[in-house]
């Protein structure tokens, strides 16, 4: 696979490229903000959608055993889970699943934790339904993102907590957490009467030495705690495809899953999505070996940049994702005016603390899944930021 290849992506609905103006406000604005990758997907993907299309007549469909398989082995290959097809359950996208869990296992007015900073879909779609949000601060060490248990412990059992929604690896801060750390919010969960998705759609996005760990794996008694989402449309960069599944060990868990599924139709996933995860699942593992290697380069190109070009920037070296996430406090403006910053005088696109919570206002997000031409103008349009700010603030001192 070639992921030096420049795709244009411009005018194919592509809401990184064709919404970046609108976002932004400017026309030339290099966008590395949205989580979706510039790489072409595997061609074991491709053809398979090909010969579908070719070959099949797209009427209604129902998810092969084929299809389960593919994930009971994947699941099995890379995160130690024992799954058979009965623990899958289908839904169009993680953030569904979110709102079937939300909606199974809380009721209005019910808190639902989760993290400061976070993705920020989470709260809202706690908010859409009707549940309140509480918010634990991570906490930085080692330039790191660790957990306040004191914190979490406090808030699950003052509010009426109900749900804990982690990102597992964490967006935007691209921690993999650790057993302990997981073995730890787990007994507190049990603990305050507390349910906890694991959202894992990045968990196969994870740079060596780091561990990703499934927190249902780690003890019996977790699979009645923990539900896990995950997709391939991340990892194999198919998010237009719109499928993802939950993955659930109890049987109880699983009725009321389904059950909220079932009366909302949200428990189908499209032809493409299906025919799309199976042929990423069972013969893209080459590709996906080969990305992060290719992202691994990317991410140390980074560093390498940020350490000898903006040795002041602070910034947290990402254990997994594509993400890099950097503190871009030194410009020395008021948090809601460092995305504008970033467009205008830099041309790129980047998300902005502020949109993950109230606890990193000045930190941005690059995207770097790109070729490595792109990752170069990219950093350069950074640093242009950063030098345009400091010299404002030397002649204006
Ligand atoms: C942590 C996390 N969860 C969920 C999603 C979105 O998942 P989906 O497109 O399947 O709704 C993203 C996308 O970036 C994400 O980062």
């Amino acid at each position: 696979m070639d992921f030096n290849k420049l795709i244009n992506r411009k005018d194919t609905g592509s809401i990184k490229w064709d919404k970046a103006e609108r976002l932004f406000g400017s026309k030339d604005v290099l966008p590395m903000w949205v989580a979706d990758m510039d790489f072409d997907n595997p061609d074991p993907v491709k053809d398979a959608l090909t010969n579908m299309i070719r070959n099949e007549v797209l009427g209604y469909t129902f998810p092969k055993d084929s299809l389960y398989q593919s994930i009971v082995n994947w699941q099995a290959e890379h995160h130690g889970m024992d799954l058979k097809p009965d623990h899958i359950s289908f839904s169009p996208g993680v953030l569904s699943s979110i709102a079937v869990v939300v909606q199974a296992f809380t009721q209005e007015g019910d808190g639902v934790l989760i993290h400061d900073p976070v993705y920020t879909p989470f709260s809202s779609m706690v908010k859409k339904n009707n549940r309140k949000v509480f918010r634990s601060n991570l906490k930085i060490s080692n330039n790191k993102y660790v957990m306040d248990f004191e914190d979490i412990d406090e808030q699950m059992s003052q509010h009426e907590v109900k749900l804990f929604i982690l990102s597992n690896p964490h967006n935007p801060g691209g921690r993999v957490w650790s057993r302990e750390e997981l073995d730890k919010l787990v007994t507190l969960c049990i603990k305050n009467n507390v349910l906890l998705i694991s959202d894992e759609i990045h968990s196969d996005l994870v740079y060596s030495p780091n561990e990703m760990v499934s927190p249902v794996t780690l003890k019996e008694e977790y699979k009645k705690w923990v539900i896990t989402l995950h997709s391939a449309t991340k990892t194999f960069n198919l998010a237009g495809v719109k499928a993802s599944f939950i993955i659930v060990l109890d049987r109880k868990l699983k009725a009321k899953i389904k059950a909220i599924q079932q009366q909302t139709e949200l428990d189908i996933i499209n032809s493409f999505g299906m025919c799309a995860t199976e042929a990423a699942f069972s013969q893209s593992a080459d590709w996906h070996g080969e990305l992060i290697q290719y992202l691994d380069k990317n991410r140390k190109q980074i560093i390498d940049f940020f350490d000898k070009e903006l040795p002041d920037v602070e910034y947290m070296v990402p254990e997994s994702t594509y993400l890099f996430w950097f503190d871009a406090s030194t410009l020395n403006l008021e948090s809601s005016k460092i995305r504008k910053a970033f467009a205008e005088t830099g041309k790129i696109g980047l998300n902005d603390g502020l949109s993950y919570g109230s606890n990193a206002p000045e930190f941005m997000r690059l995207n770097f899944a790109v070729p490595k031409v792109v990752l170069s103008e990219g950093l350069t349009r950074i640093k242009n930021v950063f030098d345009a700010y400091n010299i404002k603030h030397t002649e204006s001192d």
